[in-house]
């Protein structure tokens, strides 16, 4: 055998303690594979873990890891911008293969630390910022490689999906599910980012920049948490059929990029509908293909754990060749606002009968909820501006306008 290979682990919380956990458990499985046995070097944080079995690899010290010539493969799991980048970009100048669940970190600063990589001969991966633990990215450089790409369409955030899916199917309250998601160790720190649909912007543009070759800004990204989805507006959408869904979506059309995260009105023809609970799925529509969902525990300790060992792996066994790696831009096009997306639409207003709304949205099916008291509106093909300016018009109180899929 040669010689073992080294990794550090930068972090050791819900899912950097994962990734620990995995290697350790699966080390011979690992070792077959690689021909090599991994060794978890230092483990990077601030606390100390005495009753830990790796309390004795834990260091509050990056020197002692970037000092050390004998180290092979950071595992990055710091969460945030910062140090995560400077620590990232460091490693990867001297030539360690970095992998990463750091969709912040992908999402700011994706195109420059890839760049780097390729300059110093190392691999840069980042599997499990997108989807948790499904395989969601690596498709993208390989089986989807000689496919024109028209749309990405995915549930990328397991809080927000979990949070939508029990308070449908159990009536449960908003806030009392979000707890139970972060015991769970499914939100972010701040879970601000899952309801406010931040996260989820940052995994679409990761997703835009393999599908597309283009890394936009996630503040690039037209953006609507799930904070004002009322229980009527989920009773709205099982009187018509659909569930409610946090969709996120990539596209290009002409020069300009096409990118949204918002609450949507999924249809069951839609294949996204049955994505229920923390899953994630991402849906790829291309010319050869057409649609391909891929599907999986979208966060936790130990999905994401698996997409981190997976990259290690990967890492390991092949230095040299970037499989995954597609040159990737930053954003040099335009992005479309929110009223030039085209699509069918839901449109949710007070109301107690049909016929004043006829007039306006006369090609659209109307239908009355009496028990909340709302008038549904599902339009055909138009653009989002011109829905906008109907609902001014018709005056009604609003209560929402959803994409219908
Ligand atoms: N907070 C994220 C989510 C974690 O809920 O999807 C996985 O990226």
């Amino acid at each position: 055998m040669n010689k073992e290979i080294n990794i550090a682990i930068l972090g050791f919380g819900v899912v950097g303690g994962g990734v620990a956990e995995l290697v350790e458990k699966n080390s011979s499985l690992l070792g077959k594979r690689l021909g090599r046995k991994i060794n978890i070097k230092y483990i990077l944080d601030l606390r100390s873990f005495p009753d830990s079995p790796f309390a004795d690899r834990i260091t509050a010290s990056f020197d002692d890891i970037i000092n050390d010539k004998d180290i092979d493969i950071v595992a990055e799991a710091m969460g945030g911008s910062h140090p995560a980048y400077e620590f990232s970009k460091e490693c990867l100048s001297r030539g360690i293969s970095v992998i990463t669940s750091n969709k912040e970190v992908v999402a700011n600063f994706g195109p420059e630390l890839l760049r780097v990589a390729r300059e110093n001969g190392a691999r840069y991966l980042f599997e499990a910022s997108v989807g948790g633990g499904i395989p969601c990215l690596r498709p993208f450089g390989v089986s989807f490689a000689v496919n024109r790409i028209t749309s990405v369409d995915g549930i990328l955030n397991g809080t927000t999906n979990y949070i939508l899916s029990e308070m449908t199917q159990n009536g449960s309250e908003f806030s009392k599910v979000l707890r139970r998601a972060q015991e769970l160790g499914y939100a972010e720190k701040d879970p601000t980012d899952d309801i406010e649909a931040i996260d989820a912007s940052r995994k679409i543009v990761i997703l835009c920049a393999l599908a597309f070759g283009v890394m936009p800004k996630a503040s690039d990204v037209q953006r609507t948490g799930i904070t004002k989805i009322t229980p009527d507006i989920l009773t709205a959408a099982s009187e018509l059929g659909c569930k409610v869904k946090l969709v996120a979506h990539a596209s290009v059309d002409g020069e300009k990029l096409c990118l949204k995260v918002e609450p949507a009105f999924v249809s069951k023809k839609c294949l996204l509908s049955s994505v229920d609970g923390v899953f994630n799925a991402v849906s790829v529509t291309s010319d050869a293909l057409d649609e391909v969902l891929l599907c999986g525990k979208g966060a936790g300790r130990y999905p994401t754990a698996s997409a981190m060992v997976a990259d290690i792996l990967e890492a390991g066994l092949r230095k040299d060749e970037q499989l995954n790696v597609h040159e990737i831009r930053e954003n040099d096009m335009p992005c479309a606002s929110l009223d030039e997306f085209s699509g069918r639409w839901v449109v949710l207003f007070e109301g107690n009968e049909e016929e004043s709304f006829a007039e306006l949205f006369g090609d659209s099916k109307i239908k009355l909820i009496p028990s909340i008291g709302l008038v549904a509106v599902l339009t055909e093909e138009k653009l989002r501006g011109e829905v906008s300016r109907l609902v001014r018009e018709q005056g009604a109180v609003c209560h929402g306008i959803f994409e219908y899929k």
